[in-house]
Parts: C-alpha cells; structure tokens; sequence
C-alpha cells in the first residue's frame, strides 16, 4: 500500500509520534479496510435475507411452507445441524414447539419423533422464561448452565457445540423464537456474521408471521360475516314467509270461529286445534328469528341486549322471566354477541323445553371470573338420553368456544337447569353435569 505524503510542517504538532510509524499506519488500514469489508457483507446478507424471505413467500402458498423452505435453507446453506421456531401461545402464556428441520428432515408440530429425539417441551419452557431472550439474541454453548439439564444432555449425545436463538420480534412483541443449532468445533461459529444472519432471518420470519396471521383473522372475520349475512337472511325468510303466514292463518281461523254461530262440536273441536296450532307455530317461528338474529344492536351493551331479548321471549310464554343485571362494561362486538346468542338460546331452551314456574336470567362481573351469565330455569331438567338433540346446544357451545370463555350447564330431574357462561382467560370445554 503506497505511503501517504503528508505536510510535516504544517501537522508535525497534531500528529501523535506512533502515527508515523508505517506499520502503525498499516494496521490502522487494515482495519479500515476489514470494517468496510464488513460493512459490505452485513449489507450483502440482509439483502440477500430479504430476497431469499420474497422468493419463499412467492414459491410456498402457504405459511408453514415458508417457515419450513426456511429452516431448511438455514441448516443447508448456514452449515448447520438444526433449525427450529417456536411460537408463543399467548392466551396460555406458554411457548410451543412449531416446527424443526433436523438433518435432512422436516419435523412438525405433529410429526411422530422417536425417544431419542430433542427434548422440545423442556426447550419451550427455557425460551418462555428466559427473560433475557425476548429481546436479544442469546448465544449458547453446548453445555450451558442457563439450558435446562435434558437439553444440555441432548447436546453432548447430539454432538451439538452451539445454539443461537434469535426473538421473532414484532415492534416491542415478541412471537416466538428461531433457534439454529451447530456441531462445528471450530471458532467460526461464533463469528459475528452468524448472528446477523439469524437476525435478518428471524425479522423477515416475523413479518412473514404477522401478515400471515392478519390474512387468517381477515378470512376468519369474512366467513363470520358470511354466516351472519346467510342468518338474517333465514330470520327475514322464517318472518316474512312462515311468521307472516301462520299469523295470517291464525286471523282467518279466529274471524270464522267469531263467525260461525252453529258448528257441530266435532267441527268447532278441529277449528279449536286447528287455531291451537297456528298460534304455536307462529311463536315458534318468531323464537326462531330471535334466534337466529341475536346481533347486539349498534350501540346497545350486554345489558340492554339482554333486557331487550327477554322481554321479546316474555312475550311469547306465561311463564315469568326475571332479569338481574349488574353495571357492566363494554366487552367489545364480537363478544357482546356470542354472549348475547348463548343468552338467547338458553333463554329459548327454557320456555321450550323446561316447563318451569321461573326462568331467571342474571349477568354479573365477578372480580376472579370477569363476566358471569346464568340462565336458569325451576323446570323438569334436560332428560339424560337427549343433550345434545338439536342445534341449540352445539351452537351455545360453538359461541362460548370462539370467545375462549367457559360454558357450563348443570341440571337435575324436576329441579331444572342452569346455564352457566364463564368469560375468563383459561377456559373450560362445556360439560354437562346430571345430579342425581
Ligand atoms: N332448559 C331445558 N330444560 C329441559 N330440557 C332442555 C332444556 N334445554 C335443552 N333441553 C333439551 O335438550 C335438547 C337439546 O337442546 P337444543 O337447544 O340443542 O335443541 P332444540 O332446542 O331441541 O332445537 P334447536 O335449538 O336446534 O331449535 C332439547 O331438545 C331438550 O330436550
Ligand atoms: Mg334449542
């Protein structure tokens, strides 16, 4: 490298004595020279990494095709043994193991693994608590004491040296982790570049992630507007046609029963059923349309939903339907209205099924269970062989399901039924309890 001419008269004072000393001057350029260089390749894999990142997303139609594309390319192209993403369950506060290229093999959540496989569970675990790690990205050795003891052990078997693990970060969230696991033994690994590149992988992995999951919720929000449109367009059909009809029926059979002075008595009794069924039929129709358009209505909360449904059943049955309702707040549409259907369906089953003296509705916030709804009833109790007989429960289930709440309905021979609606973070499936 051809010295560099400088002034002496003009510097010689600035100029630290070392400073003009040519090898000095050398190493001090090849630094130079060795950050630039790095500076180049750091620009060079994130390029690479976003190109890589665009071409999987154009190649796999879907999202665990990209995540597994991926991980394959880091063990074959990043020379190593392994590479696995976890994924935090955030509504069960745990990590989960999703997915892991291991040689020359995809593991998935569901693949069989034979005892002699990683120890994923006890990994998960480590990642989830592991506070450090949903920040930054953590560098350990095979056997590292913050690793739990069967994954060290794993290791030493496996021959792994080193694991990185990079969060898949999201602004200030963190999704989950990619690990990447190497048994080479030389130094290498531990070159910077190694990090950068699980860096610029785990940031593209967690775009890729995010938008996957907002196409999901966005397909998921379309087919629930779907079934919501194909509903109210059955209530309008049932109200205009069956509704409308039987209570025009209804009208025609009370004016001849006004009209008709002389009937023989067997033909007064057939007009007697005859009205007895109309009149049935048209409650019925109209319960069906409550039950299919249950929607909270622009602007009304639980507690006006629910006033408003039980004084359209009250109108429908003799029995007396009472209504308990603390202040409640504001638990968002899409709940408002899964609680509202369960409400409206237990409030139906009720006046059908139960032949009760008292059916009482209360909606409550308990402080340990956030919100309580009980539907109960004095009447006969759900017969043992028939639970699950129509659509009613399988739906009041479905509801409490998609809102992660629990739905539990306890009922007893002539002491009746109550159905309990618990809206809680860790949710129970529905269980019917019989007492004897
Ligand atoms: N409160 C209740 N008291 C007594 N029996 C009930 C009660 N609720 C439900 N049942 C029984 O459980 C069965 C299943 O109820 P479900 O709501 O699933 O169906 P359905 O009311 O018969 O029909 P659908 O709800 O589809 O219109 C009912 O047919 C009835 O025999
Ligand atoms: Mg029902």
């Amino acid at each position: 490298m051809e010295p560099v001419p400088c002034d002496e008269d003009d510097h010689q004072n600035d100029v630290h004595p070392d400073e003009r000393d040519p090898d000095v001057l050398r190493a001090a350029l090849t630094r130079e020279t060795a950050a630039r260089r790095r500076a180049d390749c750091l620009a060079k894999m994130q390029t690479d990494v976003v190109k890589l990142a665009l071409d999987l997303l154009v190649r796999e139609p879907d999202i665990e095709g990209f995540f597994g594309a991926l991980t394959k390319t880091m063990v074959e192209e990043g020379d190593s043994c392994s590479c696995g993403v976890w994924l935090i369950d955030e509504e069960h506060q745990r990590c989960e193991p999703w997915m892991a290229y291991v040689g020359d093999r995809l593991y998935t959540r569901t693949s069989d693994c034979d005892s002699g496989t990683f120890p994923r569970e006890s990994m998960a675990s480590h990642l989830f608590a592991h506070t450090p790690g949903w920040s930054e990205t953590v560098e350990y050795e095979s056997d590292d004491p913050r690793l739990p003891e069967p994954v060290r052990e794993f290791n030493r078997r496996a021959q792994v040296t080193a694991v990185v693990v990079a969060p898949l970060l999201l602004g200030s969230r963190t999704l989950g982790w990619i690990t990447l696991s190497s048994s080479h033994t030389s130094e290498c690994w531990t070159q910077w570049w190694r990090v950068v590149l699980i860096e610029a992988i785990a940031r593209q992995a967690a775009l890729a992630l995010h938008h996957s999951r907002l196409a999901d919720q966005r397909r998921l929000e379309e087919r629930r507007k779907t079934i919501l449109e194909e509903r109210n367009r059955l209530a309008r059909d049932i109200h205009d046609n069956l509704a409308q009809g039987f209570a025009a029926i209804l009208m025609q059979l009370q004016a001849a029963q006004r009209e008709a002075f002389s009937l023989a008595p067997a033909v007064a009794a057939k007009l007697d059923t005859a009205v007895d069924l109309a009149r049935t039929h048209m409650t019925e129709a109209r319960r069906s349309v409550g039950t299919l358009r249950p929607n909270v209505s622009s602007g009304e909360d639980v507690a006006k939903a629910l006033k408003r449904i039980a004084d359209l059943v009250q109108r429908t049955t003799t029995v007396p339907i009472d209504v308990s309702l603390d202040e409640l707040p504001r638990f968002g549409d899409g709940v408002e209205r899964e609680i509202v259907g369960i409400a409206q369906e237990a409030l139906t089953n009720a006046v059908r099924h139960s032949r009760a003296r008292r059916i009482t509705i209360r909606a409550s916030t308990v402080r340990s269970l956030g919100f309580r709804l009980s539907v109960h009833d004095d009447g006969r109790g759900i017969a043992r062989e028939r639970p699950t007989a129509g659509f009613g429960m399988t739906s009041m289930h479905e509801r409490a399901e998609r809102i992660g709440a629990s739905l539990t309905i306890v009922t007893a021979p002539r002491s009746g039924t109550e159905v309990v609606l618990a809206w809680e973070p860790a949710s129970l499936p529905t269980q019917v309890h019989f007492a004897s």
